[in-house]
Parts: structure tokens; C-alpha cells; sequence
């Protein structure tokens, strides 16, 4: 298993640039299966969860062909409608088969994802939205299998408690598609993956309007068409590259990126001291060496993203003073606070609430990286620990961000991969 060697308190400078979302391309892979027609999807980051979705799709029956930085996806044989453990079990992204396999197989059966590290991840609206548009879906033995003679437009609300669902909204509004005649969908996320996703369905010759808005109407057609597409930029490996700039004050800049998707976090950047400015698919932050603290509240988009807490609590974990941190979508979200705590952090967290007293400085440690975001956490806090900071188990990393070292190596960091 790999570690990341970070030797901290280096200043960094210069320029590098972002990668296509994870988020969006993992879904617009996924929603392949509802065409015959090749697609190519342009700039595709390979990171760990893509390439279990090519090997998810390539167990589904599709041909998954490199072709330049992007991929090829074509009908390779008729499609088997069956994702298996060994597979969800790794990423549990893999539930957005469930939605395409249905629309065209008009069966599925998908592995139930478990647990998972940032606690409690339901999967109840999912099942609700595919029930809706007319699947008949049991749960045995570890399985979701849902079937139906075709499905039916319906109007639906896909609000859970927590508010609304990215993953619930996709994998729906991909099933919808194909559906006889029109579906409403209430509550609808607003992520910008989620409007990615919808753009490149049109693409594909569905009928989608209200995207963007939490009202999304899909007229479904009889049989889509291939394309070509190109996901947007990674709006959290963006965030997570601005807040290097920042804890180590420093000046960097970041490119092919969309600071419009950067809204809420940038405001909380700015309001910590921290300078931003914005150009077209650009970004420049300059680290001050005062942090202020903040309060941070994760919300749905436009609010601040669950996805840049972890590393946003590393930044504050050196603030002037006491910030809280409330995170309303994954409440148990907080197991880089027991790390960043080895590294000399004060974080108390209680229930959904982490109050963080800022201290002089981080100490390089050993810590342990639990998930994508909690690792990028740890980087984050290594970057500006004083000596050797060892992380290990970076496999969670490398699942969400394309070669992180490199990228901050160029920065002028000193990060070392060792095997
Ligand atoms: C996606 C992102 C993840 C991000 C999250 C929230 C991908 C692959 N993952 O995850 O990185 O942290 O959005 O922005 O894009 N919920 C239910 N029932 C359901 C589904 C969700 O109650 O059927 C709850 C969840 O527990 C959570 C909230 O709804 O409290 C939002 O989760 P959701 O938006 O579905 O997250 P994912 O799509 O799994």
C-alpha cells in the first residue's frame, strides 16, 4: 500500500491545473448503458472510482476503449444487468447502473453499497424514484433487483431528510429518459455534476428542461443516441489546491477550472484572509500568514460543500482564534478530526458540530487516511506541519484526486509516493 511522505513549511508558488470532475464523469459514464451508439467522453480523470466504473461497465456488457485522454464507450455484447459485490463493494457510485440498466434492460441487479467510512449513506430515494416510474424492486440477499415491462413517466418528490439527493436525482433522471411519457422530479439536486449529467444526456437526445433548478421535467423518447462529451472541471479538487495556497501562504494559481462552482467556499476562503481572484476558467489565491476563523455550515449547492469540510477544518485548524464547523449532509462526517488531533489540532466534535480552537501549528505525524476527503485533509495539514508528516493508506486519495503529489510537487511542495 502506498504512503505519502510530506516534508512541510515549504511555501508554494505557480501554476497547475484541474482535472474533470470525478463526480460528474463517474454518472455520465454510467448513463452509456442507455445507448447502442458509441460515445466518447473527452478529458476523463483517472483516478481510482473511474477506473472501477470501466471495470463495472465492462462487466455490464460495454466496450470501454481508450481513445487520447478520453474513452470510447460502445455496445461490446448484450448487456448482462447484474453489478456484483466485489465490484459496489469498492465504490458505491457503482448504484448509478441501477437507473440506466432499467430504462434499456427493463431489469436490474445491483449490489447493495454498505457501509462506508462518512457514515450512514441510505439508499431508500433511489429505490423510492425507480419505484415511482413503475419498477417493481425487491432487496434479497444483498441485492437490489428491480424490474418492470417498461417504466412510466411520474411526478415524484426526492427530498429525504437531509434534503435533496445527487445520487437519487441522477440516477432517476438517467431512468427517466427512456420512460413512456413525462416525469417530474421535486427536490431535485442542483450540484453542478447533476446539471453536467442532464447536458449530456440532451446530448444523448433526452428531453430535460429545468436544469439547474430543483424542478427537473424529463419527457422520455423511445431510444437515445451517442455523443461527445467532455465533463466540467473538479470544483472540490479545485477547492482542495486553493486551500494548499492558503495554509501555506503562498500564491499559486489554477487553471481550467470553474471558480463560478466556487461560490460559498471562496466567500469562507475570503472571509479567513485569504485573497481570490477570479478570471475566466482561472483562479488565484494568495495566502496571508494571519488566518482568521470562520464558521462553516455544509449545505446542498449552492452552500458550502460537504466534499471541502475535511480540508476546510485543516485551515481553521491553525486560525486565530475558535471556528465551528457544522456539517448538515453526512453528520458523522469527522474522522480526520481524531487525526488532525495527532498533528496537534484542537477539535472537539460532538454530534454534527466540531468546535476548533486554533493552534500555533501543525507537528508532522503518522496518520491514516480514512476517506477521499479526510486524506486530502491530511495533505492539506502536512503541507504546513513543521518536519515529517507520513500518511498512509492513500488508496482512498487516489480513489478522488488524478496523482495529487505531482500536482502539488509542481507547486514547489515536497510530497513523496512511497510504495
Ligand atoms: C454525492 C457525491 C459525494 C458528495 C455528496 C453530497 C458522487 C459520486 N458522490 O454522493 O461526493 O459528498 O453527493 O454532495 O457524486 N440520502 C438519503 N437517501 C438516499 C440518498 C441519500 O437519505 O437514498 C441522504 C444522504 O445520507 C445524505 C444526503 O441524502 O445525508 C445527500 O446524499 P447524496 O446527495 O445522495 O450523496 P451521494 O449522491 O451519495
Amino acid at each position: 500500500m502506498d504512503k505519502f511522505l510530506i516534508r512541510g513549511g515549504r511555501s508554494l508558488s505557480g501554476s497547475v491545473s484541474i482535472a474533470a470532475a470525478k463526480n460528474a464523469t463517474l454518472p455520465i459514464l454510467a448513463a452509456t448503458l442507455l445507448t447502442e451508439e458509441p460515445c466518447l467522453i473527452r478529458n476523463v480523470p483517472m483516478v481510482q472510482d473511474v477506473r472501477t466504473m470501466m471495470k463495472l461497465l465492462t462487466v455490464l456488457g460495454k466496450k470501454v476503449e481508450a481513445q487520447g485522454n478520453g474513452l470510447r464507450l460502445s455496445d461490446g455484447r448484450k448487456l448482462n444487468p447484474e453489478a456484483p459485490y466485489d465490484i459496489v463493494k469498492q465504490m458505491r457510485a457503482s448504484y448509478y447502473a441501477l437507473g440506466p440498466l432499467l430504462a434499456r434492460e427493463r431489469r436490474a441487479k445491483v449490489s447493495l453499497p454498505g457501509g462506508c467510512a462518512i457514515g450512514p449513506r441510505p439508499i431508500d430515494l433511489h429505490i423510492k424514484g425507480m419505484k415511482a416510474l413503475g419498477a417493481e424492486v425487491t432487496i434479497e440477499h444483498g441485492y437490489i433487483t428491480a424490474q418492470t415491462r417498461r417504466l412510466t413517466g411520474a411526478e415524484m418528490v426526492l427530498e429525504g431528510s437531509h434534503g435533496p439527493s445527487v445520487g437519487a436525482t441522477a440516477n432517476v433522471m438517467m431512468a427517466a429518459t427512456l420512460a413512456r411519457g413525462r416525469t417530474v422530479i421535486v427536490g431535485a439536486a442542483c450540484e453542478p455534476e447533476v446539471i453536467d449529467l442532464a447536458n449530456f444526456l440532451n446530448r444523448l437526445g433526452a428531453g430535460i428542461s429545468g436544469i439547474g433548478t430543483p424542478r427537473l421535467v424529463i419527457e422520455g423518447v423511445e431510444q437515445l443516441h451517442g455523443a461527445e462529451y467532455e465533463p466540467i472541471p473538479d470544483r472540490i479538487e479545485a477547492g482542495t489546491l486553493a486551500l494548499a495556497g492558503a495554509i501555506t501562504g503562498s500564491r499559486i494559481e489554477l487553471t481550467d477550472c470553474e471558480p463560478e462552482h466556487l461560490t460559498a467556499l471562496l466567500e469562507k476562503l475570503r472571509e479567513t484572509g485569504c485573497e481570490c481572484e477570479t478570471g475566466p476558467r482561472r483562479l488565484r489565491v494568495n495566502g496571508r500568514p494571519e488566518i482568521r476563523p470562520v464558521d462553516i455550515n455544509t449545505a446542498p449547492y449552492p452552500g458550502f460543500p460537504t466534499d471541502c469540510q475535511a480540508q476546510f477544518m485543516a485551515l481553521l485548524c491553525l486560525a486565530r482564534g475558535r471556528s465551528v464547523v457544522t456539517e448538515h449532509i453526512f453528520e458523522g462526517r469527522y474522522l480526520h478530526a481524531l487525526e488532525l488531533a495527532r498533528m496537534g489540532a484542537r477539535i472537539d466534535v460532538d454530534s454534527n458540530k466540531a468546535v476548533i480552537e486554533g493552534v500555533k501549528g501543525f507537528s508532522g505525524a503518522q496518520v491514516m487516511a480514512s476517506d477521499i476527503r479526510a486524506s486530502a485533509s491530511l495533505v492539506l495539514a502536512g503541507l504546513a506541519a513543521e518536519g515529517e508528516t507520513e500518511i498512509s493508506r492513500i488508496y482512498h486519495l487516489d480513489r478522488g484526486y488524478v496523482r495529487l503529489e505531482e500536482k502539488l510537487a509542481k507547486l514547489g511542495a515536497d510530497v513523496r509516493r512511497v510504495k
